[in-house]
């Protein structure tokens, strides 16, 4: 079994603690803190669905499977890191700094095309995309790369998005221009 500790906690949802594996520094560990275990199971379900459809995982943290830890079940992920070695922060935080924004508009609206175009092409369906569910990992020459660290996956009955990519992309484009509009940069 795996022991978590406060410390090492790298980030925290309203669901869920991401801390840092103790035997992996590529790693992370996800536990549910608050609620059940069932957005995590359609999470894993979607994660699943995914491998088997041997995706690219340039901008999705890879999924590991769950190990046994003293905060109960913990779902492992790749952990996104900058060029320094620093966890990398989230693109709500980046926004929030309007000096930062000013200074790197540029960069970051390049990351956000680019993300777009990976959703696209490898058809990931998300629920509604939000800015803290996706990490902005800085490279040395000033440019970044965003990541969706969260809510991905379709929760339709019947989920035609997932299986085809005309319905599928026609649905990411709809949950990135809301994303898109809301971000006002
Ligand atoms: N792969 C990762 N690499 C680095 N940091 C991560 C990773 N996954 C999550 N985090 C950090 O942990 C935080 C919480 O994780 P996550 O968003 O999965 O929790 P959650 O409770 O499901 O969130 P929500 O409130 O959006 O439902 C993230 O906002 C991010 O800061
Ligand atoms: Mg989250």
């Amino acid at each position: 079994m795996i022991t978590l500790s406060p410390p090492t906690m790298i980030g925290k949802g309203l669901h869920r603690e991401c801390f840092l594996h103790p035997e992996d520094k590529t790693k992370c560990i996800k536990v549910v803190v608050n609620g059940n275990q069932q957005e995590t199971d359609r999470e894993q379900h979607y994660y699943n669905f995914l491998e088997k459809r041997k995706i690219s995982w340039e901008m999705l943290p890879r999924f590991h499977g769950n190990i046994e830890t003293n905060m109960g079940p913990g779902a492992v992920f790749d952990l996104i890191r900058d060029h320094d070695g620093k966890v990398s922060n989230s693109l709500e935080n980046y926004l929030a700094d309007k000096d930062y924004v000013t200074q790197n508009k540029k960069h970051i609206l390049l990351a956000l095309a680019h993300l777009k175009l990976y959703l696209l092409e490898n058809n990931i369906i998300s629920m509604p995309i939000k800015p803290k569910n996706i990490l902005y990992q800085t490279k040395q020459d000033g440019t970044g790369t965003l990541h969706i660290v969260d809510n991905i996956g379709n929760a339709d009955f019947i989920p035609i998005a997932s299986y085809s990519y005309y319905f599928g992309n026609k649905k990411i484009i709809r949950r990135w221009n809301r994303f898109f509009t809301a971000l006002a940069l």
